[in-house]
């Protein structure tokens, strides 16, 4: 545990907050159930970065940090933003929990990650962004299929994530988007434009 620690503070840069700090951060700060989720995360996401050629040490504290603002309510996750020079969209009003990526990556910014991949990962995993950095799509997988997840579809998308990580990738984001056709709601156009950047990646 000493020495997973000790690497997880090397790719943390500038004003470092040491990884013993950060997880000690959010063990205080994220509800029990949030933080056994990210614990998932960060440990699905050392997984995956293997065969991806992703920083494992990278992607675990992204992992760890992903939904670091994902606990706060509606009104400070826009009083957050607002702080933070974050443009809050028409579909952001409707749902503030969107604000929990970019909020999260402010935060994750002021407890000393100055990594843009990291920040990357934190601000773009719930939406999704073309041209985001491995490790942000590393993370965006992980989210979908950490352990603790249990949802319809998901054992599709572990499966899909088993034969390779791109067809993993594909197979959740095509979820995301199938869910909230099904459910009459509107895409967010930056998911419309991860989905079309990722169909013309290849494998
Ligand atoms: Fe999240
Ligand atoms: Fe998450």
């Amino acid at each position: 545990m000493q020495e997973k620690q000790t690497n997880l503070s090397k790719v943390i840069t500038g004003e470092t907050m040491l990884s013993d700090e950060i997880l000690k951060y959010l063990k205080e700060t994220l509800p029990p159930d949030l933080f056994s989720h990210s614990a998932g995360v960060a440990r699905t996401a050392r997984a995956l970065a293997g065969g991806t050629g992703c920083d494992p040490n990278q992607a675990e504290l992204a992992g760890w940090l992903h939904d670091c603002a994902r606990h706060l309510p509606p009104n400070d996750l826009l009083a957050l933003a607002r702080t933070h020079n974050i443009e809050v969209d028409k579909f952001s009003h409707r749902h503030p929990v969107l604000l929990h990526a970019p909020v999260g990556a402010a935060l994750a910014k002021h407890l000393g990650v100055t990594n843009k991949d990291i920040l990357a990962a934190i601000r773009h995993h719930t939406l999704g962004a073309p041209q985001m950095p491995l490790t942000a799509r590393v993370i965006y997988l992980a989210d979908k299929i950490e352990p603790g997840r249990d949802y319809q579809g998901v054992e599709n998308i572990r499966l899909a994530a088993e034969k390779n990580f791109h067809a993993g990738l594909l197979a959740a984001a095509a979820q995301t988007i199938t869910y909230t056709v099904s459910r009459k709601q509107a895409i967010h156009p930056m998911t419309v434009a991860f989905w079309n950047w990722l169909v013309d990646i290849p494998d």
